[in-house]
């Protein structure tokens, strides 16, 4: 690593950082995502080294951390010219030694992947991201969903601890400001499921998706979708075949697969078979 880069410490970022961050983003070809960067950097704690010529950031990522149980790395970016050079190494091991023995997740992109591996993340899932502009096709699903109100977030907060695993109250009380929809199924006994439309530079992003089983989760995006001129994406958890093959059917694509990865920890917590896509793939 050159010597002036080296000698710069890595730093806490804050929502004055923004711009830099959406810089770093466009740098390496990933959406602005200013609106994803502002969530991330208010509910969770970010991590940058600048650049030592001034020109914004060399790196930078963000953790969310999920009470003492789990911390979710996410948006961990290198600015080319300082790619290669022991800095992406360097911000993740500082991570790790600041969150001692919490266990940590991420989702890895090919070209992460390598990295995390070898500062001891393993793989135990897989993420498939779809798009596309979504075409209702034969019956629409039969489960009941509306809009969320504001009598319904303490059930989505009881619901999401559960099928998360973790305390998420500081990012799902988020959603109703930082999502364009919000609803929720429900059956006689109460909520089944809920989701949420978020925008993205390019598409409407489908997360979190959790719901009762296919059928319900399909109920969800269905409405999404009849609520938004928007391209949908969504990342879904690839054992959730069945979900898959319909979005598929319903003109989504995949435009690319994440490996979901753990570190101090041998696999997420909660309730896989109701978690059908995270929130964002930069926070679980
Ligand atoms: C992935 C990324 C953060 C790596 O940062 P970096 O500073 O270039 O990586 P480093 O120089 O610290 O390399 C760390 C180690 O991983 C290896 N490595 C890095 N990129 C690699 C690649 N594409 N393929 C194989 N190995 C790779 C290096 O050889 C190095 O190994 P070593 O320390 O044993 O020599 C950076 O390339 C990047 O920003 N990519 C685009 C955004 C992205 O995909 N981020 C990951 C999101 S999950």
């Amino acid at each position: 690593m050159p010597s002036a880069l080296n000698e710069l410490p890595v730093r806490r970022l804050t929502t004055g950082d923004l711009a830099s961050c959406v810089g770093l983003s466009e740098s390496r070809g990933w959406p602005r995502d200013d609106h994803k960067w502002g969530l991330l950097l208010a509910a969770g704690r970010g991590y940058g080294i600048d650049d030592p010529d001034g020109k914004g950031l060399a790196t930078a990522c963000v953790v969310t951390v999920y009470g003492s149980g789990l911390a979710a790395i996410g948006m961990l970016l290198v600015a080319e010219e300082h790619a290669r050079q022991g800095v992406g190494r360097r911000m993740l091991s500082h991570v790790i030694a600041e969150f001692g023995s919490v266990p940590l997740t991420l989702y890895a992109t090919e070209t992460g992947r390598p990295l995390y591996e070898k500062l001891g993340f393993q793989a135990v899932g897989h993420a498939e991201m779809v798009r596309g502009r979504f075409h209702p096709l034969g019956q629409a699903p039969a489960a009941a969903t509306r809009p969320a109100t504001a009598a319904d977030l303490p059930g989505i907060l009881r619901l999401d601890h559960e099928v998360f695993g973790e305390d998420r109250t500081h990012m799902i009380t988020r959603l109703p400001a930082f999502s364009d929809q919000l609803r929720v199924a429900e059956d006689a006994d109460g909520l089944t499921g809920y989701t949420a439309a978020w925008p993205s530079t390019d598409s409407d992003v489908v997360g979190p998706l959790i719901a009762r089983d296919t059928a319900t989760a399909q109920a969800l995006i269905a409405s999404l979708a009849a609520g938004t001129d928007r391209p949908l994406r969504v990342d879904i958890d690839v054992r959730h075949e069945e979900l898959l093959d319909w979005v598929r059917a319903r003109g989504l694509e995949t435009t690319s697969s994440n490996t979901v990865m753990t570190r101090s920890i041998a696999d997420l917590p909660g309730d896989w078979t109701r978690r059908f896509a995270p929130l964002t793939v930069a926070a679980g």
